[in-house]
């Protein structure tokens, strides 16, 4: 193999053998359909399932019910404004959605198009002179998108206080931490943070691409936008229980 210098890390992480070889592995001799077999090689898909999802819970510091498997970052921020919109109170109201310059476009374009339906009004968070998130002017809204390191500036924002001062401002603040860039140099803590909502790929860490983490601190209070697959027994509506995200 051609010996290359990687530095692209902002952008993906080559990967490391272990994870070729894990994968390679599954696929050759372990494969099975999750969530719907009862033989025992779909049954050991299901336990390493529910292993990856405990571990990626510790690894943020929260409780496997709290960790919604995605296909990225992109995909979790955009199921997060659907999940936002199909939610009371913000099913007939127009949520007024705090954003800022750190924001990838991920971020930022699913609550552009809504805006642009008419469906939120956004307010951009201004920055200090060191181009931060500025603690001085945070500003009252109901949703806040917090870009937790820019993927151009690679600088950590204080979330913690960010998210301490929008809830100063309005107790009822969903906030949403965009940490794809945060995950890879940091050790999250989400119980810390005190975020409603946060997400990474696991592209940026190691992980096969096409997989994503959303952290749903209380997913008892919003419905969910996906319906159907593995095995169901409930219909919606019924039960609000985050096994159906
Ligand atoms: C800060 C930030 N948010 C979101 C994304 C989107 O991640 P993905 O393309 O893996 O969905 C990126 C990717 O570069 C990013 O750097």
């Amino acid at each position: 193999m051609k010996k290359i210098v990687y530095m692209d890390a902002a952008a993906s992480w080559l990967k490391n053998q272990s994870v070729i070889e894990s994968e390679v592995g599954f696929l050759a001799n372990f494969y099975a359909n999750a969530g719907r077999g009862v033989c025992e090689r779909a049954a050991n898909v299901d336990k390493t399932i529910a292993d990856v999802r405990q571990n990626v819970a510790e690894f943020i510091g929260t409780k496997p019910a709290n960790i919604v498997f995605t296909f990225g970052a992109t995909d979790s921020l955009n199921r997060i404004v659907n999940i936002i919109q199909n939610t009371e109170p913000f099913k007939n109201s127009k949520p007024v959605v705090a954003v800022s310059d750190l924001d990838h476009h991920s971020a930022r374009l699913p609550w552009q198009a809504l805006s642009n339906a008419g469906g939120c009004e956004i307010v951009v968070c201004p920055l200090d002179n060191n181009l931060n998130i500025d603690l001085t002017r945070i500003p009252k809204c109901d949703v806040f998108v917090i870009t937790s390191m820019s993927n151009v500036l690679g600088v950590a924002q204080d979330v913690e206080s960010i998210i301490r001062i929008a809830r100063q401002k309005n107790p009822n603040v969903i906030t949403i931490v965009d940490a794809a860039q945060l995950v890879a140099h940091n050790k999250l803590d989400v119980s810390k943070m005190g975020c409603d909502f946060l997400v990474f790929s696991g592209h940026k860490i190691g992980a096969d691409t096409g997989v994503g983490i959303m952290y749903i601190r209380n997913p008892e209070n919003f419905n969910p936008d996906k319906f159907g697959g593995g095995m169901v027994n409930r219909l919606p509506g019924i039960c609000s229980d985050s096994a159906q995200f």
